[in-house]
């Protein structure tokens, strides 16, 4: 069974009722479940991890380079925009990285154009609401079925 980390970064645990008209009413739990059910039906296994630190997010990646886990699915929020201890640690890791945005980044303020993450993910998703997650889960699945 394919392993795939879902992490979302800080402040992301308000979503449905932060910003709505930006980020959108689902809550976090909603995006969860969707990924769970759609990663079963697909044989697949997901384990989402959200945290408003950035060191817990890094020790998460730290060990999903020993468990098996293929590919890491990740909106590093507003640490996408700061932080080159996260990007060091998904240069560490082996797998397939997606980053994924609800918003638009690049429509809003020139500070979140820029992406630390963005110069180790192979695929990134901005501006979809949560069907970019989605999107980011069946691109690995397809692409797996593939090789
Ligand atoms: C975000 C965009 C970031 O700029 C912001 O800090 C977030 C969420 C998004 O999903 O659109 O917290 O990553």
């Amino acid at each position: 069974m394919k392993k795939v980390l879902v992490l979302h970064g800080p402040n992301l645990n308000l979503l449905g009722t932060r910003e709505p008209e930006i980020y959108g009413y689902e809550t976090l739990e909603d995006i969860n479940t969707t990924l769970y059910e759609k990663a079963a039906l697909n044989g697949w296994d997901i384990k989402a991890l959200q945290s408003n630190h950035e060191g817990v997010l890094i020790d998460a990646i730290h060990a999903a380079r020993e468990d098996g886990t293929v590919a890491i699915i990740i909106n590093p929020a507003a640490y996408t925009h700061t932080s080159v201890a996260l990007l060091d640690a998904l240069n560490a890791f082996a797998g397939k990285v997606i980053e994924v945005h609800l918003s638009n980044v690049h429509k809003r303020e020139a500070f979140r154009h820029h992406s630390y993450v963005s110069l180790r993910a192979d695929g990134v998703i901005a501006g979809l609401g949560s069907q970019g997650y989605v999107a980011a889960l069946e691109a690995l699945i397809r692409t797996a079925e593939r090789s």
